[in-house]
């Protein structure tokens, strides 16, 4: 038996919840903030169940931590104190390694203490044992969540909690002059799916105005063809390694092979963009990759979203599909061309 928490992007709880079902069918499960995070009971163990989410990685799943302990909430001093010798005795498990703290908080918790408290504290509690804090790049995340009566505290890897953000919600800093909030989203994707945008040499762009993820490839040193009917951002414009066609993706045509990466980012009808991506295909070199969003239009987005990768199939391998923090309502597609 195991207890987690599960957190998705807001009012996709029930769709990550509903993956979950498929593959732990007697699982139970807890709401902890509407829509977003939950509580799962699982008869498997930590490590199966850990193996199980990990090879079928649910969509909409976006983090997952495990309950290892449980601390009765006072509502006071004594809150942090017991969490400090909680962390002491289990501290054999930070030892030597890099250790973030993650904290989150329902609305309406009474544990008195800010995050950046607690993790002041702990911060110290890890330091006797030689854990060094590392926010970047950690070996091991505590992850502690205090809900309405409770505090609830789990401990793992980044690859078993599914990001090395608290809740996994990844924050970028936002540079002066973005030219879009859409660039966010390819920098999760680079992060989440751990590709090197930098190792490709052309992309192709389809649904590329403002030019956010346009920008982006650009500053990875990649040529860029980007396709809008819609204008792209003024700064863009002197720029030497980018071709802009100012048309519909159904009126352009390029020679086989020309790119070695399709993005695609229209916020279109899932169906019309499968087939817009399907007859650029050939632009893209066997075995090249593509990063697609994939709209989530109605209520029924696993479907949806099924049908989407059953078509795109005929072209594509599916590498991987999440729905990012950075996706409203859609998610993304990670893909290399058969
Ligand atoms: C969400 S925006 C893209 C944002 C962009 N990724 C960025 O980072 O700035 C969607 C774009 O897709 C474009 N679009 C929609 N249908 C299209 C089509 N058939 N061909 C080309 N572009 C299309 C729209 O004009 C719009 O500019």
């Amino acid at each position: 038996m195991s207890r987690w928490i599960g957190t998705a992007n807001h009012g996709f709880a029930s769709y990550a919840m509903e993956e979950l079902r498929r593959l732990f069918p007697s699982i139970k499960f807890q709401q902890l903030v509407a829509g977003e995070v939950f509580m799962l009971e699982l008869p498997d163990d930590r490590e199966q169940a850990l193996k199980k989410v990990q090879d079928n990685e649910p969509i909409f799943l976006r983090h997952i931590h495990p309950v290892d302990r449980e601390l009765p909430l006072n509502g006071n001093a004594d809150d942090l104190q017991e969490l400090s010798n909680m962390v002491r005795h289990a501290c054999k498990l930070f030892e030597g390694k890099r250790t973030a703290v993650h904290v989150r908080r329902v609305e309406g918790s009474p544990y008195p203490y800010s995050a950046a408290d607690t993790k002041a504290v702990l911060d110290a509690v890890l330091m006797e044992v030689d854990s060094e804090q590392s926010l970047q790049h950690p070996d091991m995340i505590l992850s502690i969540f205090a809900a309405k009566d409770k505090l609830l505290i789990g401990w793992g890897t980044p690859e078993q909690l599914l990001s090395d953000w608290p809740g996994g919600a990844v924050r970028f800093q936002r540079e002066e002059g973005q030219i879009s909030r859409a660039k966010f989203k390819l920098l999760e994707a680079e992060r989440t799916f751990r590709i090197n945008l930098a190792e490709f040499r052309e992309a192709l762009d389809i649904g590329a105005a403002p030019g956010g993820w346009t920008s982006l490839l650009l500053e990875r040193g990649l040529l860029v063809t980007a396709i809008d009917p819609a204008e792209l951002h003024p700064s863009l414009a002197e720029n030497p390694r980018l071709t802009y066609l100012k048309k519909n993706a159904s009126e352009v045509k390029f020679s086989p092979g020309q790119f070695d990466l399709l993005v695609c980012d229209m916020s279109w009808s899932p169906l019309q963009m499968c087939k817009l991506v399907l007859d650029l295909q050939q632009a893209l070199v066997s075995g090249g990759s593509a990063i697609v969003t994939v709209k989530l239009m109605h209520r029924k987005p696993l479907q949806t979203i099924r049908e989407v990768m059953s078509k795109m199939n005929e072209a594509f391998e599916v590498l991987r599909a999440k729905q990012l923090f950075h996706n409203r309502d859609e998610i993304t597609l990670f893909l290399r061309r058969k």
